[in-house]
């Protein structure tokens, strides 16, 4: 396009991928994909060619491409109050920092635009937390300060999330790191317990490991997490970016564990497709923070809280969460079947719609093969095929998927 703009239905992929790699930040190794548009569980290519998207934006496209709802409800802000500043109220905060509170049962909600922020937040909380409980500035002795989260854990990439971040790949080079976190092996009680010294402030986990390659906490160690968190005074601190808001079969992923949080992070699919964090807190937590002490020019911009309330409309109307049970039942099942037939096919580990399979040969190559063939899924860690379909999916597009994957391996 002579001008330079980019029009519905005539991208130029080719000028796309020109000035990406020309004038964008190398920071992410991209497929030669140029996606121009949505719907449902697809999308589609400059060249007109349909995918069936299982990556979902990872796990941001919860309830699907351009959904109806979610697009009528940012349309509808935008046209009224598109940004306000925290110096003030704003009606989609407050109605979605009460829907969250009720959903969760923790009463306070900080408001961000992405899950490393959320991270962050919840960092600074336990701090001040702790800060405030040993007494605040007249504090003898050391503060409770130290936060122990997993190895293999991902958190982000911003300093703190990335220094809570259990994989040494993604901080090299950037030493030093925030000071005071210590990563215990996932799923090991007697380790958490041997690490959990006076200084311990919180524990920060993932109940499933999503980009460490889709790992589960077991049941015994979140409730031993929790435990131990009550006996020493600490805060057991659970990130659901990824497997919050009816990804694994129920609502938050802790709902499965028989424990409750004392603070929660959110992101990826609470705004629907834009950039929308949440920190929660049980209330006497997030006492610790007072004006001043933690702020975000767009945290919870009305037309990203807009957003946020027509997906948790959807998710509550739809029951979504049992239907991304069931579905994932569904797919699980349909990938041990493949295990049966195609000895390249090993593992398959997950809750509801946050499925990894590892694969005898390299993941990304298998997820290339798919993508081939017309399915977008994603490889984490060197074995592991991620799928993270919509929870509006169909049997058949699950179905789909399963064809498709199994005919990348045969083809391979
Ligand atoms: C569990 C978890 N926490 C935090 C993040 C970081 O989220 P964001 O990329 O929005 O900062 C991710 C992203 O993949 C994640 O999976």
């Amino acid at each position: 396009m002579a001008d330079g703009t980019v029009k519905m239905g005539q991208v130029d992929g080719a000028r796309v991928r020109t000035l990406t790699e020309r004038h964008v930040m190398n920071t992410y190794r991209r497929l030669p994909l140029v996606l121009v548009r949505g719907e449902g569980s697809w999308v589609w290519d400059a060249d007109g060619r349909r995918y069936l998207d299982f990556v979902t934006g990872l796990a941001v496209t919860g309830v699907g491409h351009a959904h109806p709802a979610v697009t009528a409800a940012i349309a509808a802000q935008a046209q009224v109050l598109g940004h306000v500043s925290n110096l003030y109220h704003s009606a989609p905060q407050a109605e979605l920092a009460a829907r969250l509170a009720r959903l969760s049962g923790l009463g306070r909600v900080f408001f961000c635009n992405s899950g490393a922020e959320a991270n962050e937040a919840a960092l600074k909380l336990a701090r001040r937390w702790a800060w405030q409980r040993a007494g605040a500035a007249q504090a003898k002795g050391p503060v409770p300060h130290v936060v122990l989260a997993a190895a293999r854990s991902f958190h982000g990439r911003t300093y703190g999330a990335m220094s809570l971040t259990g994989q040494a790949k993604y901080q090299e080079g950037f030493a030093p790191l925030v000071p005071g976190i210590v990563h215990v092996p996932l799923n090991d009680v007697a380790a958490l317990e041997a690490a959990f010294t006076p200084e311990v402030c919180a524990v920060l986990l993932e109940p499933v490991q999503g980009e460490g390659g889709v790992y589960p906490c077991t049941e015994e160690y979140l409730q031993a997490a929790r435990r131990l968190c009550d006996e020493r005074g600490a805060l057991l601190m659970l990130d659901e970016v990824q497997t919050g808001l009816g990804r694994t079969g129920k609502m938050f992923a802790f709902q499965h564990y028989g424990i409750v949080p004392d603070v929660l992070t959110l992101a990826k699919a609470l705004g629907g497709g834009l950039p929308l964090g949440a920190t929660l807190a049980r209330e006497e937590v997030a006492e610790a923070f007072v004006p001043g002490t933690h702020a975000s020019t767009f945290g919870g911009n009305p037309i990203c809280c807009a957003a946020g309330l027509a997906v948790l409309d959807l998710l509550e109307r739809e029951d979504l969460s049992g239907r991304a049970a069931r579905l994932g039942q569904r797919l699980v099942e349909g990938l041990l079947s493949l295990g049966r037939r195609n000895p390249k096919v090993g593992e398959v580990r997950g809750l509801g719609l946050m499925v990894g399979v590892d694969i005898g040969e390299e993941a990304s190559a298998v997820a290339a093969a798919c993508r081939e063939k017309g399915l977008l899924v994603n490889a984490v860690g060197d074995h592991t095929l991620r799928f993270l379909p919509p929870l509006t999916a169909t049997d058949e597009e699950v179905d789909l998927a399963l064809s498709l994957l199994e005919q990348a391996l045969d083809w391979r």
